[in-house]
């Protein structure tokens, strides 16, 4: 069978250890696939840093990259919008599936993208943006397609989970904790995006557009961070047999006016130390979802760190690449209907 080309954009955290896995797995993955994944290229910013790869397959030019026609698939592990935005619908519009890992994009511009990937009948995969190596939005879309979600409520901050469970156990301020989780990978480029909220409003927003069928961004998620919590709230918390997480919570609720409508919040909120949210602790990500037939599920695992993210972004490349060599494709995006936004005023 005739290779499937992969065009890798971001070569960091968790770019290396997609190129890791793809190297020391190439076979298993070749198996499964029907076909070699082959690599086109590396974008990255500094082509000139030894990355311990074989240099001519760098470049700093991600669009001539994505466009070549040898180019089956293209992984965005770069993030950021203004470059990756016209990259990845670029790439949809030439054809190519896009995998990305890019959860402030989806949250902004996933109208966008769908309308691209659709129009070229392209696969547009992304669970890697939403709680790290746990797969929530494969089961949201495709197990539990015929059921009726009422409610998704999770840690989906690895970074914030990290500074309030050291928090927590140590009594650490939150800005010693705040380095450590940078150090280990887990923090965005700017840990704002983790500590005030935004990263995790990005992910509700996929969250909630997944799982009842919506489209809601970034801007209708209520946010909250984490960057006023202080030493002395925890131990209130725990003379209250509590502890705090920052949690996201998505819901379908009913308006004044009688109509449905979705709501995702993120804040800071006292947990019972008995419910299962409550240990989960450092980089681990839970998700729970609360659905018409299934009942109450529960997700664990890594929720941030490259090898674990690269986990998430492997298993949509599988995907997408087999999808090309079976002339399949995943079902498309654009068949939301509008279940309207509620503010937080109507909650
Ligand atoms: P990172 O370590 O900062 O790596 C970013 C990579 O992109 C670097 O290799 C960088 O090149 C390259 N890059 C940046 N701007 C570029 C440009 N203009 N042209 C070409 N290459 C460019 O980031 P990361 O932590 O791997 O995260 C990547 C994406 O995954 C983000 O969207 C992030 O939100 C998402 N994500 C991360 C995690 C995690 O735990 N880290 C988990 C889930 C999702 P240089 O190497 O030359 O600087
Ligand atoms: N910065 C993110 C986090 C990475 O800490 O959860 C995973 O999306």
């Amino acid at each position: 069978k005739r290779p499937v080309g992969v065009a890798l954009v971001g070569m960091g955290t968790v770019g290396t250890e997609v190129l890791r896995y793809m190297e020391t797995n190439g076979d298993e993955l070749a198996a499964r696939i029907g076909a070699p994944l082959e690599l086109r290229g590396i974008a990255v910013r500094d082509t000139s840093k030894d990355r311990g790869v074989d240099s001519s397959l760098l470049t700093d030019d991600p669009v001539s990259l994505t466009l070549r026609e040898d180019v089956d698939v293209v992984v965005e592990v770069m993030g950021g919008i203004d470059i990756a935005k016209p990259l990845l619908i670029g790439a949809l519009n030439a054809g190519k599936a896009v995998v990305t890992a890019n959860k402030a994009l989806l949250a902004e511009y996933t109208d966008e993208l769908a309308e691209a990937a659709d129009s070229t009948e392209s696969d547009l995969y992304f669970e890697a943006a939403v709680a790290g190596a746990i797969p929530v939005l494969g089961p949201l879309r495709r197990s539990m397609a015929g059921d009726q979600v009422e409610r998704v409520v999770g840690i989906v901050n690895g970074t914030t989970n990290f500074i309030l469970s050291e928090m927590d156990s140590t009594g650490a301020a939150y800005s010693e904790t705040l380095a450590e989780a940078s150090r280990l990978g887990y923090a965005e480029a700017d840990p704002t995006a983790d500590v005030e909220g935004y990263d995790a409003a990005a992910k509700a927003a996929i969250l909630a557009s997944i799982a009842f069928h919506s489209r809601v961004t970034a801007k209708d998620v209520y946010r909250e961070g984490i960057s006023a919590i202080t030493p002395a709230q925890f131990e209130s918390a725990r003379h209250m047999e509590c502890t705090i997480k920052l949690l996201a919570l998505c819901e379908k609720v009913r308006r004044s006016d009688g109509t449905e409508a979705v709501s995702a919040r993120v804040y800071p909120a006292l947990i019972p130390l008995g419910h299962p949210l409550a240990s989960v602790d450092g980089a681990y990500n839970a998700v729970v979802v609360e659905a018409e037939a299934a009942g109450r599920l529960m997700f664990y695992g890594q929720g941030a760190g490259g090898a674990p993210t690269a986990s998430a972004v492997l298993g949509d490349l599988v995907a997408a690449a087999r999808n090309k060599v079976m002339g399949g494709r995943a079902p498309g995006e654009s068949t939301y209907r509008a279940l309207p936004v509620a503010t937080i005023d109507d909650v």
